[in-house]
């Protein structure tokens, strides 16, 4: 996602200097377009109605699925007049973007069927769960008047336990502590052995010494740049107040015993442009952002429960068959088409398209994530461990857990028991949603010791992969320059495509965003130029 933005804002400074011309060879040197007409667009402008003459007013647009990109294209299409109509096969709007609550219902391919027991106000979101500052989603948010908190993505107070390496679990702030600290000393006797003489000057080492003084806490020369431990790893005993000074939690482990604890592999994920704090979430539930942009589109523009069972692209139209709701067959023709489903499950569409557009389809790697939120009666995490929302990092299936980043003080909390994707969420979703469960509460007992199944109240899981309708968490391009992937980025006739799939943003609702804004371009630059 770096890389994208670094390209957006070179090609920028590119089309600056030396126009649209040069802009277009470019991207296509970086891969970025297969053909000249598939040019992308980096500056969005949202159509109007004014855009338009009175004749070409009034288009209409078929949208296969109400995810958030097939809702954006509802929502921006609709500030330009244009009539749409949102098939979704299931009877939500959101697709990934769902929030679990007391009363959520859901059946998963398996048969299996959970009803969350979430007491009010207490929730899941069991896709998407924070947003960062440089997406778009913020933009929407701030547009459509959903209110938003922040999002504790990194807590020093959150732990680490890496099971297989027979470390004790610790928090983060130790962990960083003695990493920091044992690295900042030896590549101060690195330099000052001289070892980097040739790359460094007399004022540059001084300067990193200084650095790594405060980076690592280390001692001076004269102690031989030692890292001993600070009270940046913890107290054993709080400082209090008259003569209590505290006890700082020490000795640090030897410096092979960090280093074997592998407690340092898990410190760059807050470096990730896209999970650097700080962070955020709509207040109540990630589905506000669907169900305000349902509320914008205007309920009566959906047809929920309308599952997609065929795609024609005609010369001036197109046609699209369905089954509703009660199983009846029915067909809606429209101007054009955005296919706005994952990938995987649109390829099984039958559809009169050519039939690369198929094969391109199947291209991307269906990836499964799995999530449970476990509901416990007490905040325990809050009252007996200081620890108030982020995230621990284990080297167990279950991966990470998260705690909830709302209801502070409250008293209940819905915790994230386990968010893990590949083999791990296979392993997972090849279990019943009680056997979950109990491996979840078997490993995160582990860390957090007994109360973390005796205060349980409730829970519910999700496998993304075993979901109908959606059949996975996210999909990977084993290339996006071996055509496909520019293939589903242009209009297939008077199809076009959109998710987070066709964008830089995989996994990211700003991708289903940024997307659905190219297609809505797309079709009404078309429209404008008379097609
Ligand atoms: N965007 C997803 C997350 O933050 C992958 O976990």
């Amino acid at each position: 996602m770096t890389a994208n933005v670094t390209r957006r804002s070179l090609l920028k400074s590119i089309g600056v200097a030396g126009g649209a011309g040069v802009m277009f060879e470019s991207m296509r040197a970086l891969g970025l377009v297969a053909a000249p007409q598939a040019l992308a667009v980096p500056d969005y402008r949202p159509p109007s109605v004014g855009d338009l003459d009175a004749g070409k007013r009034g288009r209409h647009v078929v949208i296969l699925g109400a995810g958030i990109a097939g809702l954006a294209t509802a929502y921006e299409l609709g500030k330009a007049g244009y009539r749409c109509t949102v098939l979704e096969a299931k009877d939500r709007v959101g697709g990934r973007n769902w929030t679990v609550r007391g009363g959520t219902s859901e059946t998963d391919l398996d048969g299996h069927t959970q009803t969350a027991r979430f007491a009010k106000g207490h929730y899941l979101n069991a896709g998407p769960a924070r947003l960062p500052q440089s997406h778009i989603t913020l933009d929407y948010c701030r547009e459509l008047g959903i209110p938003i908190e922040p999002f504790i993505n990194q807590n020093a107070n959150a732990l680490i336990y890496n099971e297989q390496t027979g470390a004790p679990v610790q928090q983060y702030r130790t962990a960083k502590a003695d990493v920091y600290g044992y690295v900042s000393e030896l590549l101060a006797k690195a330099l000052d052995q001289g070892a980097l003489d040739q790359q460094l000057s007399v004022a540059d080492k001084d300067r990193l010494l200084t650095f790594l003084s405060g980076f690592g806490a280390i001692g001076d020369k004269a102690d031989g740049f030692a890292y001993r431990g600070t009270d940046r790893r913890g107290y054993r005993v709080e400082p209090g107040a008259a003569d209590q000074a505290g006890e700082v939690l020490g000795p640090p482990p030897s410096l092979p015993d960090v280093l074997a604890s592998q407690v340092g592999r898990y410190f760059s994920f807050e470096f990730g442009y896209d999970q650097a704090m700080a962070m955020f979430q709509p207040v109540g539930g990630m589905d506000a952002i669907p169900l305000a942009l349902h509320r914008a589109i205007g309920a009566e523009k959906f047809q929920l429960g309308a599952e997609v069972t065929k795609i024609t692209d005609l010369p001036d139209g197109v046609e699209v068959g369905y089954r509703d709701k009660r199983g009846k067959a029915q067909l809606v023709t429209a101007d054009f088409c955005v296919a706005a489903l994952p990938p995987h499950v649109l390829a099984r569409i039958p559809t009169n398209l050519d039939p690369r557009v198929a094969s391109a389809l199947r291209f991307p790697t269906v990836n499964p994530v799995g999530k449970i939120g476990l509901e416990y009666r007490r905040r325990w995490w809050e009252e007996d461990e200081r620890l108030y929302g982020g995230i621990t990092e284990t080297d167990m299936d279950l991966a990470h857990i998260w705690y909830p980043s709302y209801g502070f003080h409250g008293q209940r909390g819905v915790v994230v028991g386990y968010y893990n994707t590949g083999k791990n969420a296979a392993t997972y979703g090849s279990l019943t949603p009680d056997q979950r469960i109990e491996r979840a509460l078997a490993q995160g007992a582990k860390i957090h010791g007994g109360k973390y199944r005796d205060e349980l109240a409730s829970a519910f899981s999700v496998a993304w992969h075993r979901t109908p309708f959606i059949e996975g968490g996210w999909v990977d391009w084993p290339s996006r320059t071996s055509g496909e992937y520019a293939l589903l980025n242009q209009p297939a006739g008077r199809v076009y495509f959109a998710g987070d799939w066709l964008s830089y943003f995989i996994a990211w609702q700003a991708g289903a965003l940024d997307s659905a804004r190219y297609a809505v371009s797309n079709i009404h630059d078309r429209v404008r130029a008379g097609g």
